[in-house]
């Protein structure tokens, strides 16, 4: 099962290879914390059962992390895969779906951890203090952020002619065929069912 905050290009992109049969899985379904999320529209569009849990006011996190492991666990997942799922999940949750939460970042380990990683990296190359950004794909074992177990991760070059936007879709490119791989590696080393 996917967990989505917004557009879900990479929710697609895991679609496609189920559908294409490159990637061994069925998504059991996507929940998202925000009802605005397109991940979900793209969900719905392929048949594929979708949830929303939504923060309550003055709801606390671990409140509502009760909440989502409830609709997670009501699909029995094999995996919990997290694209651009914009919480940080308490240890509770990631304790009950020990060894099988898996997120994507826009950056190579170590660098860049939180939101607009892309943007960030993006300044620093015109400050000169990068050539090159990249790509993870990583376990999420505690609360640390986009800093669990790495599991793939690829470079992605910063050229001059750049600007933010020819960057961010290099590294949407590389996002899309390296979550289908590292999935699938993880899938194939573990033998479980093809359910995702
Ligand atoms: C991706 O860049 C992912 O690495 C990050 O959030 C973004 C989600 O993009 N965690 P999308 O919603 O899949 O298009």
């Amino acid at each position: 099962m996917v967990l989505a905050s917004g557009g879900g290009s990479n929710l697609q992109a895991l679609i496609d290879a189920c559908e294409h049969g490159q990637l061994r899985a069925q998504i059991a379904g996507v929940v998202s914390n925000n009802a605005e999320a397109f991940a979900l529209q793209r969900a719905r569009d392929h048949g594929i059962q979708t949830a929303l849990v939504i923060p309550q006011h003055n709801e606390d996190r671990r409140a509502y992390d009760a909440r989502l492991a409830e609709q997670v666990w009501s699909w029995r997942p094999d995996w919990v895969v997290l694209a651009g799922f914009m919480r940080i999940l308490s240890t509770m949750f990631l304790a009950r779906f020990s060894g099988q939460v898996i997120n994507l970042h826009p950056a190579l380990p170590g660098e860049l951890p939180g939101t607009q990683a892309i943007q960030r990296a993006f300044n620093e190359f015109r400050q000169g203090k990068r050539s090159k950004t990249g790509v993870m794909v990583h376990f999420v074992s505690d609360e640390g952020v986009d800093n669990g177990r790495v599991i793939a991760t690829e470079d992605v070059p910063i050229h001059i002619t750049d600007t933010l936007e020819s960057l961010e879709a290099r590294i949407h490119d590389v996002e899309h065929r390296l979550f289908v791989e590292s999935l699938n590696t993880l899938i194939t080393a573990t033998q479980k069912e093809p359910v995702t």
